[in-house]
């Protein structure tokens, strides 16, 4: 992997949370990223959003290490994911759109099987119950398997295993498609939580309202690179949704 000059890359390692530095990647002849810059710091929300095909799950698979960009700088928490594919993993939890836990474990048991793969501890009353308890999965659903679990309950039992993980980064991939109001509503609730606790998280999404209800950051990536980037005012009204949204609907340049 090329890398930007060696002043870049030295911040780069200090720094907590996500740094990703003129990232370039191709599939085959296909440029999907063109000089990406991005960061989210501790505490931070950053919501990435663009059309389909602009290259967002891609980035989050270069912070994921499940591909080697063609150039650039990527860093977890001052770990690069292509040379370190492990050591950044195990600095973060990853949230799919669709959240894949074992069908025939109970939310607990499941919490208990995962932590013991990333060698977490697990001891239920103090670790598992209270990362239910911060997400607010029902009482009644902690015991029960997690076959029948809703898409909701599902990604209520990722972020209690991100929490109980106490990992620094959050990576989520369109968490509110297919949530209904009061599920999004919930969620955004705690990602809000997970910015007190101090963790940087990158939301990929296509839904406007979620990120303009909790993102401190919008970005927008088209043409391989962030194009705009907003920053939520103090105050109640923190971004303007009509602003937005003819931003997001503009029509897009083809690659
Ligand atoms: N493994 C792959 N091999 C070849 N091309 C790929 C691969 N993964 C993605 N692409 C292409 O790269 C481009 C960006 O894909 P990516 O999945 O990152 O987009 P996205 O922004 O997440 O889109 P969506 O909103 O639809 O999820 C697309 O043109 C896609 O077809
Ligand atoms: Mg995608």
């Amino acid at each position: 992997m090329t890398v930007g000059d060696s002043s870049t890359e030295a911040r780069a390692d200090d720094e907590r949370g996500i740094v990703i530095h003129d990232l370039r990647h191709s599939y085959g002849s296909r440029q999907v990223l063109r000089g990406l810059d991005l960061r989210v710091g501790p505490g931070e929300i950053y919501a990435l959003l663009g059309g389909n095909g602009a290259g967002k799950s891609t980035t989050l698979a270069a912070l994921l290490g499940f591909i080697a960009p063609s150039a650039g700088i990527v860093r977890v928490c001052g770990i690069d994911p292509a040379a370190d594919p492990q050591g950044a993993r195990a600095q973060l939890a990853y949230v799919p759109e669709s959240v894949a836990l074992y069908e025939h474990l109970t939310a607990r048991e499941n919490l208990d099987y995962f932590l013991s793969l990333a060698g977490a501890d697990r001891s239920g009353a103090t670790v598992i119950d209270p990362a239910l308890d911060a997400v607010a999965l029902p009482r009644h659903a902690w015991d029960a398997r997690t076959g029948g679990f809703s898409k909701g309950m599902r990604q209520k039992v990722a972020i209690a295993l991100a929490l109980a993980r106490h990992v620094p980064v959050l990576l989520l991939d369109e968490p509110t498609s297919g949530l209904d109001p009061q599920a999004t509503l919930e969620f955004n609730r705690l990602l809000a939580t997970a910015r007190t606790r101090g963790v940087a998280v990158l939301m990929v999404t296509h839904d406007l309202l979620s990120a303009v209800d909790v993102a401190d950051r919008i970005g927008f990536l088209a043409d391989g690179r962030i194009e705009e980037e907003r920053q939520a005012d103090s105050g109640s009204a923190r971004f303007d949704l009509n602003a937005l949204h003819a931003r997001y609907a503009r029509p897009q340049v083809a690659a």
